[in-house]
């Protein structure tokens, strides 16, 4: 399994850059709280999603690629850094996607060099490369104007699913043939949006437009991909509409708080950050009763509950596969039938 993304996925390989903890670390207290029980850099309590789809698929928890202690890269390797942009302008600081693209490229020459040409084809055929992107370059340009038309929206939604597709596509050169895209966020209804557009409670629309912009882009490419390269597979995973189901009704899933982040102070728990130790914080005494861990990101339990969703979910949440059937189809199998239908074709 391969993994690229932004801080949903990053299980602590910002805690390898030489970057301020306001340019995007969580290598303190609280966070890890709960699993851990110390603070691993992943931007939650606990696990994360990655971890959790290893764990199914009888992998061990992440290590960041950028920790220089020995890796098992046959096992894969997890890219994915707080504040990673699809779009270099985005964000100087943390790992953006064509750096994380120049590390996978590092890991396809190290496996080539460990097992051969034909073994490592056959490594990258079979796994599974999972990505969560665009958050950072939506947030980054809501930020940036808030009077957007729905066209200037648009227009920068093509550049990010531009470049995504970009990366896709390189990764399908090099081997890869596995996809399991996940679905941006509900942007307008984490703690922090509803925090800086004072919302009296509901989600802020116009992140909302985006979000679904750039999700219902990349289902639209990832079916076009299908079509056009051979052998291509892939799932979408809508955890954009499963959080916000969650953050709007959290009782119907076993929380008790969907709005108000556990960790953090003022308005929503999303006006100061959680656990900088120069500002004042709150913190819920139990992390799994609440949707949002902090202001931007879900707890473990949370995530726990998505990562089922995407494991083993039905056709609502998952399509056109979940991430088991990814994980369990023989492509090699599928290769060569779709050659036969070529040849009967013909
Ligand atoms: C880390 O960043 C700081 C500030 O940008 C810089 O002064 C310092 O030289 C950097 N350290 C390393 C080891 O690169
Ligand atoms: C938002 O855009 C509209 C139309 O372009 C304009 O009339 C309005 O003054 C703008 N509002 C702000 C706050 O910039
Ligand atoms: C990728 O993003 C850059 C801006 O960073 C943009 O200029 C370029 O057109 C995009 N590429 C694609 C293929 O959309
Ligand atoms: C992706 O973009 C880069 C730079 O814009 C280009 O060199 C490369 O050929 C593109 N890759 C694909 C697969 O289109
Ligand atoms: C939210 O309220 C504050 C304080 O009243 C104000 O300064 C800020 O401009 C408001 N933000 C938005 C997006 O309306
Ligand atoms: C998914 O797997 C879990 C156990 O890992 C099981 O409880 C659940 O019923 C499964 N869901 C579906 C839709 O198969
Ligand atoms: C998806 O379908 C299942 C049953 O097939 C249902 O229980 C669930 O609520 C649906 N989820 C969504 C997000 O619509």
């Amino acid at each position: 399994m391969f993994v690229f993304g932004d801080s949903v996925f990053d299980p602590g390989n910002n805690n390898f850059l030489n970057i301020s903890v306001t340019q995007g670390k969580a290598n303190f207290p609280p966070y890890g709280e709960t699993f851990f029980h110390y603070p691993t850099g992943r931007f939650c309590d606990g696990r994360i999603i990655p971890d959790f789809t290893a764990s199914f698929a009888g992998l061990p928890l992440w290590r960041p690629y950028l920790d220089p202690a020995n890796h098992n890269l046959l096992v894969g390797a997890n890219f994915a850094s707080g504040g990673a942009c699809v779009l270099v302008e985005n964000n100087p600081y943390t790992l953006n996607l064509p750096i994380q693209l120049g590390f996978f490229k590092e890991v396809v020459n190290l496996l080539t060099q460990q097992l051969g040409e034909s073994d490592t084809k056959q490594l990258l055929r079979e796994a599974i490369y999972i990505s969560s992107l665009g958050g950072v370059d939506y947030m980054t340009f809501a930020s940036s104007s808030s009077n957007v038309t729905e066209s200037e929206m648009q227009e920068y939604v093509n550049i990010v699913i531009g470049n995504i597709t970009n990366a896709t596509m390189e990764i399908y050169k090099l081997g890869g043939r596995k996809f399991a895209f996940q679905s941006v966020g509900p942007l307008g209804c984490v703690p922090k949006t509803k925090a800086e557009f004072n919302s009296t409670g509901e989600c802020v629309e116009f992140l909302q437009i985006l979000a679904t912009m750039h999700n219902n882009a990349l289902a639209k490419v990832a079916e076009e991909l299908e079509i056009r390269l051979s052998g291509f597979k892939y799932l979408m995973f809508d955890f954009f509409t499963s959080l916000m189901d969650r953050a709007n009704n959290p009782e119907k899933y076993g929380f008790k708080v969907g709005d108000n982040a556990c960790c953090g102070g003022g308005a929503y728990h999303a006006q100061t950050a959680c656990g900088w130790l120069t500002e004042e914080y709150e913190l819920c005494s139990d992390p799994s009763k609440f949707v949002f861990w902090d202001a931007l990101h879900p707890t473990e339990y949370c995530y726990s509950q998505l990562a089922q969703l995407l494991w083993n979910g039905t056709g609502n949440v998952t399509w056109p596969l979940n991430m088991k059937q990814l994980y369990d189809l023989d492509i090699d199998a599928e290769i060569s039938s779709q050659d036969i239908d070529l040849i009967s074709d013909a």
